[in-house]
């Protein structure tokens, strides 16, 4: 049915993407939304997740996808699983495969794992006649386009230039980062052919992106600089996490702190929430990319920086294990416990380097019984734990999930909860009831109003217990 709709239409140029993922599955919605003269075909060596994107029940969740796919699909966007056709019939070719950090051999927990990227090269090379532009879209390490470069071009006689266009979405945000980047990075080799082929790229983007936000590179800074935006903003997190640390000790309040100086226009106020920790699929695996980079380079000092964002982060998950330790009697066994929210943000259902996931092994550790809720990661939850000994119970609705528990940890800043009916919710938990509350997004007044011991991030404790 597709495939004739397809063929009743002339479009100005054949764009695909490989990988249909988070990144590539929203990039190119919002890119055939935009450019209706252009034909954008998706496709990925995971059937199921083709045959999602085909369907009414989307692979992700993320607000105002569906709308876009919906307005779309069949028209300009198409989803297939027949990667050698589509590479065939492609001028331009975006590649979206994932690049998780390898966790075996040289580099294993630091480099990124290229393995799916390469396999990605040599079959647009074997299935190529025809000349083409690559676009790199993925999280990539330093220098990878010239990889890519060396495999394209080892056999055949077709050009192939390769270009950087890092992707700078956030999930949750991405159809309104898309649609409204606050910029556009295509890099290139600055040769002739480079240069024409970044224009390519260029004349895309200016459907719907301003001039001034597009802006062009040398390929290895393209590449680095998306390494460097996200270490930039982890630090921030980090920072504003090491402070939580200090107020905790203190008595100062982190989001007076964060207000204060984020009004300094040098800093800015994004980025400066503290938190249980910052999760996702990007910031960690780039840093420690990036690390590995300064490590290869010979760069020990820089490397040592650059990590200890990630040893922050580590540092506050355990900090918040200790202080429900420490303030439930030292003790977690039997103990019930309920975690608001298991995805790594709000509004998306994914939970790759989720804080929930480091913080329901620890708990299931020290043998407390854990229930978990959440509104969209219940089933990437049930994946991630899958492997972990301990009593675990997954429960959408957080009324009937709290219920019977000693204490609820929130670790995903999901509105709802910050909505919810607390007083109904403390007369079904054992008592005392305990809140910790890992993303600041409670009234916590109210809370110890109504009775519970409340433990926040970066602020004085509200605690119903006498300190001797
Ligand atoms: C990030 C970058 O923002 C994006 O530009 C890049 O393309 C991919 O990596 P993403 O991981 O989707 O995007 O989400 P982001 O909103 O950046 O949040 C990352 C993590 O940091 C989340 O766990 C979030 O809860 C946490 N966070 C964010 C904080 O703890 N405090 C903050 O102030 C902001
Ligand atoms: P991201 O968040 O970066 O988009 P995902 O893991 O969500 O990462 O998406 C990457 C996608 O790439 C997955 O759907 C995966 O199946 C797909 N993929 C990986 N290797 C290949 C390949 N060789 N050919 C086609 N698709 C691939």
């Amino acid at each position: 049915m597709v495939d004739k709709k397809q063929s009743s239409r002339t479009f100005k140029k054949n764009i695909l993407c490989i990988g249909g993922g988070y990144v590539g599955g929203s990039t190119m919605a919002v890119m055939a939304y935009k450019c209706p003269r252009y034909k954008v075909t998706v496709v990925d060596i995971n059937r199921d997740r083709i045959n999602q994107w085909n369907s009414e029940t989307l692979p992700i969740y993320e607000p105002g996808i569906e709308e876009i796919v919906r307005a779309t699909r069949g028209k300009n966007l198409f989803f297939s699983a027949d990667i050698d056709k589509a590479i065939r019939d492609a001028e331009i070719i975006f590649v979206s495969v994932n690049t998780p950090t390898k966790n075996f051999g040289t580099g294993a927990g630091m480099a990124a794992d290229l393995q799916y990227w390469e396999k990605t090269a040599r079959q647009i090379r074997d299935a190529s006649d025809s000349n083409k532009i690559i676009v790199d879209k993925g999280t990539l390490p330093v220098k990878t386009a010239l990889a890519m470069e060396r495999i394209l071009t080892a056999t055949k006689d077709v050009q192939f230039d390769v270009i950087s266009n890092p992707e700078f979405l956030a999930e949750g945000t991405a159809v309104r980062d898309l649609l409204d980047p606050d910029r556009v990075l295509i890099g290139s080799r600055e040769t002739p052919e480079g240069i024409r082929a970044r224009n390519e790229i260029v004349e895309i983007y200016k459907n719907w992106v301003p001039e001034g936000r597009i802006i062009t590179s040398d390929i290895w800074s393209s590449e680095l600089s998306k390494l460097a935006a996200n270490a930039f903003l982890a630090q921030r997190i980090s920072s504003i996490n090491a402070i939580s640390a200090i107020c905790e000790k203190t008595g100062a309040n982190v989001t007076q702190i964060a207000h204060a100086i984020g009004l300094d226009k040098r800093i800015g106020e994004k980025y400066l929430s503290a938190s249980v920790g910052f999760g996702g699929s990007c910031f960690q695996k780039d840093i420690l990319n990036l690390v590995y980079l300064c490590r290869h380079y010979g760069l020990n000092e820089v490397a040592d920086y650059w990590e200890g964002i990630v040893r922050i982060n580590n540092y506050q998950k355990e900090r918040f294990i200790f202080t429900m330790l420490l303030t439930m009697f030292n003790t977690l066994v039997d103990k019930k416990i309920c975690l608001f929210g298991f995805a790594f943000k709000a509004n998306t259902g994914d939970t790759r380097e989720s804080p929930a996931i480091y913080i329901a092994k620890r708990l299931a550790e020290e043998k407390a019984e854990l229930v978990i809720s959440d509104p969209q990661a219940i089933e990437n939850a049930k994946k991630d734990l899958a492997d972990v000994d301990g009593k675990m119970r997954y429960v959408e609705d957080p009324y009937e999930a709290a219920a019977g528990c000693d204490a609820i940890a929130v670790m995903t800043e999901w509105n709802l909860y910050a909505k919810l009916d607390y007083e109904k919710i403390y007369r079904a938990m054992a008592k005392p009831a305990f809140i910790f509350d890992g993303r600041n997004i409670l009234d916590h007044k109210r809370l110890f109003d109504i009775g519970f011991n409340v433990f926040p991030i970066g602020k004085p404790k509200l605690s119903h217990f006498r300190e001797r």
